[in-house]
């Protein structure tokens, strides 16, 4: 019997400290109304001083451990995406795994921007379905006010910080109705570097550097690129648009959420939106969307939930599942 990886549980952190629109119109020249419109986006939390993304990776494991009622030392795998490292070395997995107490398995980061948590979660699953890990924790952190140039309206309106993460557990399918990931699709496209990244880097400036973008370069390939990755998903499962129940897209703009319902058929009421309250947090906007929909209970077992996601490379990619 095949292997499949099955969700048993979700967690989340957000930081206590709100920034709303409003206050970040007395610091750059912006107002909430453009905001809203051209993104959907109301407020984001901020990390406080101190508050590293480590800290806020090992508050949604914790909970994603207690929802899928198994502790740190049963697990044999943490795949951690983030684009904003405690440090440059070691990875921040490796802190989580200490704070958490497990001792064994394994725990490395994963740099897929935006699109970190679906890289992290294939990587995941691959280990799981292949039996080299039983028990892995997938977690989306960052702390991507760090990065932000807090002087160019045109970036720092966009992002937030938060953590969340999903407990995974091997299980032998008896068929295709078994619960757990169907499938991944991953892709890149490098030549699209200059899209969106850090103007520094070890190698480069030796300077953490600041986040650089072409909004409107980013956004004419969003939609048009996840549009094909769910396309590949379905038929790679032999199903079609209706037969989904939840989209849990990447949280960037409400806008790109919107064209991706309208091209499924979806109505606003089967797309989880986190983005007016989070804003984008980057690796953390999937797992803090399905934290909050499994949560209050939104997500019910044996429904199909489609994930989507884009960021820097450019990066993208899909996960469908059985919930
Ligand atoms: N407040 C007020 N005005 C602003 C702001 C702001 N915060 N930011 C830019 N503007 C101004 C610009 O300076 C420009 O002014 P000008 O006409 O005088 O030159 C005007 O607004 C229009 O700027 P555009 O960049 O054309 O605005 P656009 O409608 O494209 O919206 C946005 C910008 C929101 C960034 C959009 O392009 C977008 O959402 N792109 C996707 C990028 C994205 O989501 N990136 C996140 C990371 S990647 C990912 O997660 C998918």
């Amino acid at each position: 019997m095949a292997l499949r990886s099955r969700i048993l549980g979700c967690g989340a952190y957000l930081p206590s400290r709100v920034v709303s629109n409003a206050e970040l119109s007395t610091r750059v020249d912006t107002t909430d109304e453009w905001i809203v419109q051209r993104t959907g986006i109301r407020q984001r939390h901020v990390a406080a001083d101190g508050e590293l993304t480590s800290d806020l990776a090992v508050a949604a494991a914790r909970g994603a451990l207690a929802a899928g009622g198994v502790s740190a030392d049963a697990l044999d795998l943490i795949v951690l995406a983030t684009t904003t490292p405690d440090h440059t070395f070691p990875a921040t997995a490796t802190k989580v795994q200490a704070a958490l107490g497990m001792t064994g398995g394994a725990a490395f980061d994963v740099q897929a921007v935006c699109a970190g948590f679906i890289f992290a979660l294939a990587v995941a699953d691959n280990f799981l379905r292949l039996g080299q890990a039983r028990k892995a924790l997938v977690i989306g952190a960052e702390t991507f006010s760090r990065l932000l140039d807090w002087n160019d309206r045109g970036t720092c309106v966009l992002f937030g910080d938060g953590a969340g993460a999903v407990l995974l557990g091997a299980e032998e399918a008896a068929d295709n109705k078994a619960r757990g990931i169907l499938s991944t699709h991953l892709h890149t496209d490098g030549r699209t570097y200059d899209l969106l990244y850090v103007d520094g880097g070890p190698s480069s400036t030796g300077q953490v550097g600041k986040v650089r973008m072409d909004g409107q370069g980013v956004f004419r390939h969003a939609v048009g690129k996840l549009a094909a990755a769910v396309d590949e998903a379905l038929a790679a499962n032999g199903l079609v648009a209706s037969d989904v129940d939840w989209l849990v897209p990447h949280q960037a703009n409400q806008r790109i959420i919107d064209g991706m319902a309208r091209k499924l058929g979806l109505g606003p009421e089967r797309v989880v939106s986190t983005v007016a309250r989070h804003a984008n947090t980057s690796a953390a906007s999937i797992p803090l969307a399905l934290a909050e929909a499994a949560g209050d209970g939104r997500l019910k077992p044996g429904q199909i939930v489609l994930m989507e996601g884009i960021g820097g490379g450019l990066a993208w990619g899909s996960c469908l599942a059985r919930w």
